[in-house]
């Protein structure tokens, strides 16, 4: 008897462990094969096909301009936060730091918010984020402030 309740109840325990974790992570409960397909096709031609991102990254090239940086473990987009990778994705850079009130910066990140639409960007971030290995994973959830949705 005590058995087959507890055959019953687990299933429903799942059901609400991750409808708390959907509640709390943009980037959880994604399709994750639809964003290495957006990747692909928006992402990869600067970014890398492989994450890689553009050589000497971290040096400004003639223009001034900062090359693409790797979305892998090696870059640094596992330092920020869902909502900054996401505002910089639709917005681009440059948008992004006026609307942060640092004018004056050229950024070759373009906005591409108008190309897709909010739910395809988080489909590509969920697929970056699903190439770290688990602890940077870790340390970018922590870096997300808590919040209600
Ligand atoms: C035309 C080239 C180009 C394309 C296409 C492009 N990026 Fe970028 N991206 C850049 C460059 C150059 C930078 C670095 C300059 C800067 O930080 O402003 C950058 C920076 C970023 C950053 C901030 C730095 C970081 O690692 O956190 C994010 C996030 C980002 N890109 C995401 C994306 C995503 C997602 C796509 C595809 C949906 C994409 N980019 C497509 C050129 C590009």
């Amino acid at each position: 008897m005590g058995r087959n309740r507890m055959k019953g109840a687990l299933p429903i325990l799942v059901l609400l462990w991750s409808g708390l974790a959907l509640a709390g992570h943009e980037l959880d409960g994604r399709d994750i094969r639809n964003g290495q397909a957006l990747y692909r096709q928006h992402c990869a031609s600067c970014h890398g096909a492989n994450l890689e991102g553009q050589p000497n990254w971290r040096r400004p090239g003639k223009d001034g301009v900062l090359p693409a940086p790797p979305h892998d473990a090696s870059g640094h987009t596992w330092h920020h936060d869902n909502k900054l990778l996401f505002d910089y994705t639709k917005l681009g850079g440059t948008a992004l730091m006026e609307a942060r009130g640092i004018i004056g910066i050229e950024s070759g990140m373009p906005g591409l918010g108008d190309v897709m639409t909010d739910d395809q960007i988080w489909d590509v971030l969920s697929y970056i984020r699903s190439t770290w290995p688990d602890r940077i994973r870790e340390i970018q959830a922590g870096r997300n402030p808590p919040h209600g949705q």
